[in-house]
């Protein structure tokens, strides 16, 4: 057997891989394809059991079909808005925890691509637009997981900065770039923790002089993942991602997610005996597949499952509840922690005491954005509701709740109670058909939350058809959105009002539109005690190995008062209350994998509601729940301003601590806020003739601005928190003899409450060179200092900080030369600066 070099020898894993020469060919190529959607191949005979995936980052979601609850954790770029490692490795380990209560043996989380645009639809599923921060956020979360005995599976390897046309499009990156941008996250990851599994994402590569898909790239995932960095977890390829048979299994791909079919199983088999794949690849796959396995503790004696005895043989430790009191606490404080001071004009915190009255408006007061939409997603135990949180955290003070109209385009989501099922249940009934008509199986769907949709359909079932009434009881007209996924026929009181023949099938998955079809629009009159018959077929969606599904989405938009009424109503609150809180923000309909953003503008008409509120009220503070960037053009012209993110499930709960000061919000942003569209950058990754270029170069995110000589409207970095520092001293010692250089900070905190610090370190080289950036974030360091009292911290910056990548060697290189070192609050506001000179025997200066 001819394994991998990389492949460790050690005891561990020796082991785990001697039982390679167990296996027979046909066993080994049948373990390097899913079983299931989610699930490995068992092979009882060695002892291996199944073996569980599920996704992150923002919980563990479980398996499909399973409604049981997951913690909601804030989005990773509210995370990374903590710089907090410690704080990262503790959601780690809460995640592991949730992995095992749910049975589950490795995460697919975190997602280490950058934040390149704006505008990216994952944007909040990743941490940062900054390689450096990226990387020290990953690692301490992966770290943690791992601990556990549960893997991570750190992705997309690599360039998969863009939603549009996502499995199509190729990113042109050049070498320098890719190795000092895009792949050090994943290279911090592997060689720091290495983490048990990466994923190869959807996107194409034309790199290192290679054009091919991710999943078969041999520069990225042999030359450089494997051997070089020595890498001994499993690559696994994004969903339905593998498109070749030889290629992705030379170039380096271990294993084919999600099965069974797909691209390799009897092709790779026939392309083994044909002798195009050696038999040293394939048993270099599995001998990492049984050593993940082994890891996770799925590798044990030979066992003979029971007829309906759980493959899981590691039972379920006793973790605590998503709903429990630790996991709401340590959620609760990674929400409060993450927000942003962008504004404040000594209004915040509020004094509770103080307070009669509070105004709380917004139509993501009323329902806040927890989380963005696709793979991620996770159901929550609960919604800590913000009116209900103020409530409780200001008992003596009327609150009062102000929607200031909708910032929906579509039509809301049914509300599950306006639901009947011809029975008169709760809910609809989904009857599953045959090719015949006949129904095979008739289910009772009793929430529409999403959309509806049934799963794990029998084999024989082509249509499935929904049946409900909407109640209707307000009178005036109501409208209601049906959109259905592929064929269908829809009729609403017993006509049709929309037919297609045109059959879908897994491109709907891969390009997300099966979250947001085409709708058709009904307008019904309504009043008390009327409804609309809903009766609508829809095609089964065979989504190979995402499994078969049939879906309907149905929204329901009663009459309402009107934006201009209900803005009108909430700046009159405003004005009669205390204080007046303006929650803005993006929406379901905004941010979610599957596609990127048209316009970084807040949808509806959520700026004027702000500037009428701020008009009619000088103590108004604005939160904005959004993951990614918008535009806040009154940004400088109202009191308080805070970034509260997408908070998860104690959204609520960390509002309060935050306006209240219980908590103080130490957030930093962990990327660029522009002022105006046009200032961007990287304003789309729309790909030209199907490539996307990484045109600018290592000047990623706040680089490019600083490049660029814009302003934008907070810099990278950026939060006020709510103590006053005063920097103080910034002392740089010689390079080590291993070429790293401690930095000591010194800084005071002069406010009259004790208060968090993100200490942030910038290099600058003191001859500016054209192909390095004008400033990097080199180190940073989160100290809490209690008031009036100062604090030093000691920040190590690696020899990599220093560091470039030659092109022409293909290593990399410490220039010798000079730097100025700044201490700073963000990318511009510097505070301190020392020089830092590199040279002698650890430099070379090719
Ligand atoms: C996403 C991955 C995810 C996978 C499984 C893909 O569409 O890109 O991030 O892990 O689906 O849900």
């Amino acid at each position: 057997m001819s394994l991998n070099p990389a492949i460790r020898t050690d005891d561990d894993v020796n082991g785990p891989i001697s039982r390679v020469a167990e296996l027979s060919l046909t066993e080994k190529i049948g373990l390097l394809t899913g079983a299931g959607t989610w699930t490995l191949r068992a092979l009882p005979r060695i002892g291996l059991r199944t073996v569980t995936v599920s996704d992150g980052p923002i919980g563990v979601r479980g398996m499909d079909d399973d409604p049981t609850p997951s913690a909601q954790l804030p989005a990773p770029s509210a995370t990374a808005a903590s710089w907090d490692a410690d704080l990262l490795g503790r959601l780690g380990t809460l995640m592991a925890d949730e992995a095992r209560r749910r049975g589950v043996d490795v995460i697919l989380a975190p997602v280490v691509n950058l934040q390149r645009s704006p505008v990216g639809g994952r944007h909040f599923e990743c941490l940062s637009e900054d390689p450096w921060l990226t990387a020290r956020m990953a690692v301490p979360f992966v770290a943690a997981i791992q601990a556990e005995g549960i893997g991570a599976c750190v992705k997309h390897f690599v360039g998969n900065e863009t939603e549009t046309d996502r499995t199509d499009y190729l990113s042109r990156i050049d070498e320098r770039t890719l190795r000092e941008v895009y792949l050090a996250p994943f290279e911090a990851v592997v060689r720091e923790t290495g983490v048990w599994s990466i994923m190869a994402a959807y996107n194409g590569l034309s790199a290192l002089g290679e054009e091919s898909s991710a999943t078969a790239n041999t520069a990225l995932l042999t030359d450089i993942l494997k051997d070089e960095w020595r890498y001994d977890g499993v690559v696994v390829s994004d969903w339905l991602a593998t498109t070749s048979t030889v290629e992705s299994a030379v170039a380096g791909l271990d294993l084919v997610m999600p099965g069974p079919g797909g691209p390799w199983e009897q092709h790779l088999d026939d392309a083994v005996r044909r002798g195009e794949v050696p038999v040293g690849v394939i048993d270099d796959k599995v001998a990492r597949l049984l050593l993940l396995a082994s890891r996770v503790g799925a590798l044990g004696e030979a066992f003979t499952p029971l007829p309906g005895e759980s493959e899981f043989r590691r039972a379920a430790a006793e973790v605590a509840s998503p709903d429990s009191a630790p996991v709401r606490a340590l959620l609760r404080e990674a929400a409060a922690r993450s927000t942003v001071v962008l504004r404040n004009e000594a209004i915040l915190p509020l004094d509770g005491d103080a307070l009669g009255s509070v105004a709380l408006i917004g139509a993501n007061a009323v329902h806040p954005f927890v989380q963005g939409g696709g793979s991620a997603h996770v159901d929550a135990p609960l919604l800590a509701d913000p009116f209900e949180a103020l409530c409780e955290a200001l008992p003596n003070a009327l609150i009062t709740l102000h929607r200031g109209g909708s910032t929906l385009v579509n039509a809301p989501v049914v509300d599950d109670d306006d639901l009947s099922a011809p029975s008169g249940e709760r809910g609809v009934v989904a009857d599953i058909l045959d090719a015949s008509g006949a129904v095979l199986e008739s289910r009772l769907l009793p929430s529409a939350s999403g959309s509806l949709w049934t799963t794990g359909l029998p084999a024989a079932a082509t249509t499935v058809r929904f049946r409900t009434r909407v109640a209707l009881r307000r009178s005036g007209e109501h409208l209601l959105e049906i959109a259905p996924v592929g064929a269908h026929t829809v009729a609403v009181d017993g006509t049709v009002v929309s037919t297609s023949a045109a059959k879908v099938g897994a491109e709907v998955v891969l390009d997300s539109s099966y979250a947001n079809p085409p709708a058709v629009a009904v307008r019904v009159p309504g009043g008390s005690r009327r409804s609309a018959e809903i009766d609508a077929t829809a095609q089964v969606v065979d989504a190979a190995a995402f499994g078969r599904f049939a879906r309907i989405h149905l929204r329901h938009l009663a009459p309402e008062a009107g934006t201009d009424a209900e803005i009108a109503e909430a700046v009159e609150a405003a004005r009669a209350a205390d204080v007046a809180v303006v929650v803005v923000g993006t929406n379901p309909e905004t941010e979610s994998e599957g596609w990127d953003r048209p316009t970084l503008a807040l949808p509806g008409r959520q700026n004027e509601l702000v500037r009428r509120v701020a008009e009619a009220n000088p103590r108004t503070v604005v939160v904005v729940n959004a993951g990614a960037p918008v535009l806040l053009p009154w940004l400088d012209e109202v009191p308080a301003v805070l970034w509260w993110w997408l908070p998860g499930q104690e959204a609520g709960t960390s509002l309060a601590d935050v306006l209240l000061g219980t908590t103080e919000p130490a957030g930093r942003l962990p990327w660029t806020l522009p002022a105006a569209e046009a200032d961007v950058p990287v304003p789309n990754g729309i790909p030209i003739d199907g490539y996307i270029d990484y045109a600018e170069g290592v000047d990623v995110g706040h680089r490019a601005w600083d490049r660029l000589g814009r302003t934008p409207a907070r810099e990278f970095g950026y939060g006020l928190g709510y103590g006053r520092w005063r920097y103080d001293t910034v002392e740089a010692d010689e390079p080590d003899e291993d070429g790293t250089v401690t930095v000591r900070v010194t800084v005071a905190n002069e406010a009259d409450r004790d208060a968090r610090e993100v200490v942030q370190l910038y290099l600058e080289p003191e001859r500016p060179d054209a192909e390095r950036p004008l400033r990097w974030l080199a180190g940073f360091a989160t100290v809490d200092v209690p008031a009036g009292a100062s604090a030093t911290v000691e920040i190590v910056l690696p020899e990599r900080a220093f560091q470039t990548w030659n092109v022409d060697r293909h290593h990399w290189t410490t220039p010798s030369t000079g730097y100025r070192l700044h201490a700073a609050r963000s990318s511009r506001d510097h505070r301190l600066a020392t020089r830092v000179i590199i040279g002698g025997p650890t430099a070379d200066d090719d």
